[in-house]
């Protein structure tokens, strides 16, 4: 199976560096194992999709309508409009800056297969549940409220496992742990789905994380705002992945 790598790039870039960054991504990246997708800011998804060929594209986001009175909300069917493939759902920081909770992210992720875009449902523990050693017990909360009354998505559906206290600290969950809950999700999803890993992924250390069994992609944040370092990365996943 091709490994799925995306780059976050959150809230940063503009017209010049999106367009020489995605330019020198599309020069070097080889992409025959692997699939690469990039979730620009939402303003940008329409130009990111006209300077490339070889990288699909994310959205950071999706309204939880499809249409209608919504000042200022972008829906499903728009982002599907304009050839996006993937949709981030449910990250840490929109649950923690936009109070996303679990229903409105199962009404996201209803929105997103609605419109016939791939949601990547995010989920993982923060730093005291890590601690109390409850990783395992929060997201699988995560997940069963997604599940309970909605079987069917489970085949839709990917998901990134990215603890909270991973993201953008330069502390990666240890191979033990990340393995600990992948099998685990992928026990529960019935290894029906692809389950990716988020959480300060670089240059020297993603390469061990990619090559466990059960992780099926990253979901890379600051690395991938550094061109060269995420053309590394993919370069030698496409590599890795050919040779197994
Ligand atoms: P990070 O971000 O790689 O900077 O930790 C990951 C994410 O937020 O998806």
């Amino acid at each position: 199976m091709k490994k799925l790598i995306i780059g976050n790039w959150k809230l940063n870039g503009n017209i010049k560096t999106i367009k020489k960054n995605i330019q020198e991504i599309e020069k070097n990246i080889k992409t025959k194992n692997c699939e690469v997708s990039i979730a620009p800011p939402i303003i940008y998804l329409q130009f990111l999709k006209n300077l490339t060929k070889k990288i699909t594209i994310t959205s950071q986001n999706i309204d939880k309508h499809l249409e209608g009175a919504y000042t200022g909300e972008i829906s499903g069917y728009m982002l599907k409009n304009i050839g996006v493939k993937y949709v981030i759902i449910g990250h840490s920081e929109r649950r923690k800056y936009h109070l996303e909770n679990n229903k409105i992210i199962l009404k996201k992720i209803k929105a997103s297969i609605k419109a016939k875009l791939h949601p990547i449902l995010c989920i993982g523990e923060n730093n005291k549940e890590y601690d109390q050693k409850k990783s395992i017990q929060i997201c699988y909360k995560q997940i069963k409220f997604i599940f309970k009354k909605n079987i069917n998505i489970l085949n839709k559906l990917i998901i990134a496992y990215e603890p909270i206290w991973a993201i953008g600290t330069g502390k990666n969950a240890s191979i033990t742990h990340i393995n600990k809950i992948h099998n685990f999700l992928k026990k529960k999803t019935k290894h029906q789905i692809k389950i990716l890993y988020g959480g300060s992924v670089n240059k020297t250390n993603f390469k061990n994380i990619i090559i466990q069994k059960n992780v099926d992609g990253l979901l890379i944040g600051t690395s991938s705002l550094d061109t060269k370092i995420f053309v590394k990365i993919i370069n030698t996943v496409n590599k890795i992945t050919k040779k197994k």
